[in-house]
């Protein structure tokens, strides 16, 4: 306790205690993804100060530019996991295969997966990024793990979280008993609950998605952004917002406080090029749905809940729809009603 306020490790403690058998490895493990946290959080505050803005001049995996922070915030997770014990592997967006725990080290039963900096593209223009990830327990063989032991469905997931570099540095959990979230003190170097128990508002008129797709997108999408852009006039009867951040951290959190829908679904243009969608599914999709779910929301990618997809690939991508029950709920009923007319 803080002056009567309760800090993350306390907290992480306190549930795990309800869980028979708990070795202390997960609470340990959690504290090491929250040390990682507060350094990327540091340097991200710093900025330009600490010479971390800018490209790397590098691609990765996805043939996507890579930013300074992202191999460095990527490099800041693995030495902060890689020593423990707890681990028996890790998996990134950074890093095209697994990374296996150093010669040497001792190796744990849990898999953890990271996006370690998330929105990156918002880094050089002082607009809010995060990190998202996901702890598994390892199936295999914990001293010679292989990609196919990160290959599980979502609702396997033990524990997903998310960092929030924002205004303030939020820390968001959930391990499967609701959604805390906690916010750093600076002054004194802790995450503090700030946000117990949080649930996604129902009633909404809030949606988000990169509309400059929109000549792409499928006929359900489509549809549903069109309702929300008619407003008071429309079959909504009520007006919409819109907003996109381009920072998926961002989007979910605003949507945890005050409801809303997100959507980066598959479109024409991505077919075209064979892509399955945009977002990665252990990784970012995954979590995030953990997340979402907890918090009494649904996830899906309009045909499909994404916590049942069993993952073939540890880079996959996937459609995601998320946000406020039953938004989400209407986006699937356009889908299947789509799917239906296209199959008569
Ligand atoms: P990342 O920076 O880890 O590659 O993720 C960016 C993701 C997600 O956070 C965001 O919602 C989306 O990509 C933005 O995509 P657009 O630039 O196409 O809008
Ligand atoms: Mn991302
Ligand atoms: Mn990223």
């Amino acid at each position: 306790m803080q002056n009567g306020r309760t800090t993350i490790t306390q907290f992480i403690i306190e549930e795990q205690r309800h869980i028979a058998g708990a070795s202390g490895d997960f609470t340990s493990l959690l504290n090491d993804v929250v040390t990682a946290c507060k350094v990327i959080s540091d340097m991200v505050n710093h900025g330009a100060l600490v010479g971390v803005l800018g490209a790397a001049g590098t691609e990765n995996i996805q043939g996507e530019d890579q930013k300074k922070m992202d191999i460095i915030s990527n490099d800041v997770f693995l030495e902060s996991n890689e020593w423990a014990g707890h681990l028996a592997a890790m998996a990134s967006e950074e890093m095209e295969d697994i990374y296996h725990i150093p010669e040497g080290n001792p190796r744990g039963k849990y898999l953890l997966t990271f996006d370690p900096l998330d929105g990156s593209s918002n880094m050089d223009v002082n607009v809010s990024v995060g990190t998202i990830f996901s702890i598994l327990r390892s199936q295999g063989d914990c001293t010679n793990p292989t990609k196919e032991d990160f290959l599980q469905v979502g609702s396997d997931q033990v524990c997903a979280g998310y960092a929030l570099y924002g205004p303030s540095t939020m820390m968001v959990l959930t391990t499967g008993n609701g959604v805390n979230g906690f916010t750093l003190d600076q002054n004194i170097g802790e995450f503090i609950l700030t946000h117990p128990d949080m649930i996604i508002p129902a009633e909404t008129q809030e949606f988000a998605i990169n509309a400059s797709n929109g000549r792409h997108w499928e006929e359900p999408i489509k549809r549903y952004v069109d309702e929300c852009l008619s407003g008071a006039e429309g079959p909504r009867g009520k007006d919409f917002n819109m907003r996109w951040i381009a920072s998926m951290v961002a989007e979910v959190h605003r949507i945890l406080m005050r409801g809303g829908i997100f959507m980066y679904p598959i479109d024409e243009k991505m077919k075209a090029k064979g892509l399955q969608g945009k977002l990665r599914l252990l990784y970012e999709a995954n979590p995030m749905s953990f997340i979402i779910e907890q918090a009494g929301g649904l996830s899906t990618t309009g045909r499909e809940r994404i916590m049942d997809i069993k993952p073939t690939d540890l880079h996959q991508r996937v459609p995601v729809v998320l946000g406020s029950k039953s938004e989400v709920e209407r986006l699937t009923v356009y889908h299947n009603e789509f799917a239906k007319a296209d199959a008569t």
